[in-house]
């Protein structure tokens, strides 16, 4: 006889166990399943964000500026450092640990909540609406009975063509944040958040390392004047990025050699000991059984919904990476909150265009809303007010004034369309932009609110006050 759940959630990442929360909260009895199993052998919940993304990746960018800041940083303070030295053993035993806290964190959480966690994989076996069938198997073995699922089985690297990953020459995101020593030339394919976050981790440790991106532009999502402003601080830093790159063939031996033909059509060759591939990713179905309910997906492979996460099938909804939308972990959590808040006959809400963007390199990168290219395509008319980090006096004793903040506002009604800013912390600063356009605020409301001084926090009321030509302290 199956086990009967009011909500079966497939997957324990972002997306996953908070809807699984949030539905235990609204009163449903509710599973979980999830399949990631430790290198102890152990269930690992949490997901790809827990393991091998969002956590370990700051931890790693975490220990690497600490050892950067002790040896280019801290002179400048008086003190003096002799025969500073990197262990990256006890770097990765570190991130291991700050892994391994979440992952029994997210375990108290599911106790706390009452909700039966199934360490295995989940696969549909059949069942209809109301009554859907699910499969797991390994250590927490059992049959289901749902009458909702909720989908959120996330995504997997992509691989080059060329290069399968064989995490030992050719790494993904977990061998790019597993690597033993520090690997004297480091390739890496993709000039986006996994590539720049990673690139910089290897390179603050003492990497030459390369970046290749087949695009033209760099960072072509970001605000124009971040993304210049970034490229310019990380060529100052010694990250080569080399854009409009095609890769034509990948050899691995002792070391990796990659071909590509470089944006004037010159045919290249580089030689590196590791190389990383972070081309994106792609949605995870694979051994779920969407074929056995008949479960729609789309011509990219991700689960098909609709602006509600509704699935082709009643009752079954899906969230995260495995469905359309920005592959970010907090945009899962968003949509697993409204899902469950759905099921419940109430009216969650996942806003897009407010949710924050962060790329955690140092200077640090964050928008949230639209930029001026995409206003000035839909001929938006709006006002722009940019403050730098240099004019602010918490960042001056901080030692850290690259960068600013900017904020756009509508040129008729004030309410402010995006705020994009590159600088130090600036990815706790775009909390500030993501509450004020959910409150429709205009620039003028943030100008007129009180700001802590002396606050990184003032560069955004200044940006906001720079709207309206009236910066105070520039
Ligand atoms: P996932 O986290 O991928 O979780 C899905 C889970 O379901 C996995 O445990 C998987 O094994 C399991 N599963 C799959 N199929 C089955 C099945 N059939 N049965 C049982 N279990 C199954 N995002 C941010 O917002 N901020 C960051 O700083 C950030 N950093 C990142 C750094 C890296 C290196 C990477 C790779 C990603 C990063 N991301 C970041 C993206 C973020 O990790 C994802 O957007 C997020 O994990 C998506 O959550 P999810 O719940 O949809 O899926
Ligand atoms: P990405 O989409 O950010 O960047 C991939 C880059 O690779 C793009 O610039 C793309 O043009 C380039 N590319 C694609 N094919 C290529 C090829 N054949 N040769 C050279 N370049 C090629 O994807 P990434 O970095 O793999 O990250 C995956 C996802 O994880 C992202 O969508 C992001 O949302 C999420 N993530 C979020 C983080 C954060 O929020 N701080 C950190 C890391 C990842």
């Amino acid at each position: 006889m199956a086990e009967q759940f009011d909500v079966v959630v497939s997957g324990a990442g972002p997306g996953g166990y908070v809807a699984a929360i949030r539905a235990a909260q609204l009163g449903f009895s509710t599973a979980c399943i999830d399949d990631w199993t430790s290198a102890e052998g152990k269930a690992a919940p949490g997901g790809t964000c827990t393991n091998v993304g969002c956590i370990p990746s700051k931890a790693l960018l975490q220990s690497s500026e600490n050892f950067e800041h002790a040896g280019h940083a801290f002179a400048e303070h008086g003190i003096e450092l002799k025969d500073l030295a990197i262990d990256v053993k006890r770097m990765l035993a570190r991130k291991d640990k700050v892994v391994r806290q979440n992952n029994e964190g997210i375990a108290y959480l599911f106790k706390k909540n009452k909700i039966r966690f199934f360490h295995g994989v989940g696969r549909f076996t059949g069942g209809a609406a109301g009554a859907w069938q699910i499969e797991v198997s390994g250590e927490g073995a059992a049959a289901l009975s749902a009458k909702n699922v909720i989908i959120a089985t996330g995504s997997k690297p992509r691989a080059l063509p060329a290069a399968p990953f064989d995490n030992k020459l050719v790494l993904d995101n977990e061998g790019a944040l597993a690597i033993p020593a520090v690997p004297k030339r480091l390739g890496v394919v993709g000039a986006g958040v996994i590539g720049l976050e990673m690139g910089s981790v290897w390179r603050r440790l003492g990497s030459q390392v390369t970046i290749l991106e087949v695009l033209p532009v760099f960072l072509g999502a970001a605000d124009e004047q971040v993304a210049a402003e970034a490229r310019k601080q990380f060529t100052k830093q010694g990250l080569k990025i080399e854009l409009g790159v095609n890769i034509t063939r990948v050899e691995t031996g002792k070391e990796v050699t990659v071909e590509y033909v470089d944006a004037e059509g010159k045919q290249e060759s580089a030689r590196f000991d590791k190389l990383i591939v972070s081309i994106g990713r792609v949605p995870h179905t694979a051994g779920l059984g969407a074929e056995a309910v008949g479960l729609e997906l789309d011509e990219r492979g991700f689960v098909a919904v609709d602006a509600d996460c509704r699935t082709n099938l009643p009752g079954m909804w899906a969230i995260g990476d495995v469905v359309r939308g920005p592959m970010l972990a907090h945009k899962a959590e968003d949509e697993g909150v409204a899902v469950a808040e759905r099921i419940a006959g109430q009216h969650g809400h996942v806003d897009f265009n407010t949710v924050p963007w962060v790329i955690y390199t140092s200077p640090e990168i964050a928008w949230v809303g639209q930029t001026e290219a995409q206003l000035k395509a839909s001929g938006v008319a709006f006002r722009a007010g940019s403050f730098p980090f240099s004019a602010n006096g918490r960042a001056r004793a901080l030692g850290d004034v690259r960068g600013f903040v900017k904020i756009l506002a509508d040129a008729r009604t004030d309410r402010i369309l995006g705020m994009h800013a590159i600088g130090p912390m600036v990815s706790e600063l775009i909390a500030e932009g993501a509450v004020a356009m959910e409150f429709g605020a205009g620039s003028e409301d943030i100008a007129r609110i009180c700001h802590a001084h002396p606050s990184l926090s003032e560069a955004v009321k200044e940006a906001a006050l720079a709207v309206d030509k009236r910066t105070l302290n520039i």
